[in-house]
């Protein structure tokens, strides 16, 4: 059966494109879910992309996951660095998780440095702006199995 991953995306980045251009780039949400969709089938995986500015809706969706998603690729957006809950909810389920910014969070102000998630996440990738998450469907797959030289 085809494998299937979740591209989760947390609050604000439905604005990509016009949010902070600077910082984030020009490229929006649906251009990114899109290459990340192409880039998904080129390995043979099934991509399914939802967006919340709601922390418990993004909680809901991971604990749906458990039922479809092989892994999912999230960027948590500021609740990486705030949110317990989220910590929580990706321990809680079996699913491998790996974190992705476009941004370099290291780089930036401290309060960005610290992600509560990175320590229950497969790992995290930061500061290559969308092709962040290129590189995070990638470092999924292969945790997965499903990389082949
Ligand atoms: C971000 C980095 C976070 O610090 C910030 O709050 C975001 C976007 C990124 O993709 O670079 O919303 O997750």
């Amino acid at each position: 059966m085809t494998k299937q991953i979740l591209l989760l995306h947390g609050p604000n980045l439905n604005l990509l494109g016009t949010r902070q251009p600077a910082v984030y780039g020009t490229v929006t949400m649906e251009m990114i879910n899109e290459r990340a969709a192409a880039h998904a089938r080129k390995r043979g995986v099934e991509l399914r992309a939802e967006q919340s500015n709601h922390e418990g809706d993004l909680i809901d969706v991971l604990h749906i996951a458990r039922n479809w998603a092989d892994g999912v690729v999230f960027n948590a957006g500021a609740y990486t660095h705030t949110s317990i809950a989220l910590r929580d909810a990706i321990s809680s389920i079996d699913v491998p998780v790996v974190e992705v910014h476009l941004s370099n969070i290291h780089a930036r102000e401290e309060f960005r440095h610290r992600s509560l998630l990175a320590p229950v996440c497969v790992g995290q990738i930061s500061g290559f702006g969308w092709r962040s998450y290129l590189l995070g469907i990638d470092a999924l797959l292969g945790h997965l199995g499903l990389l082949h030289d």
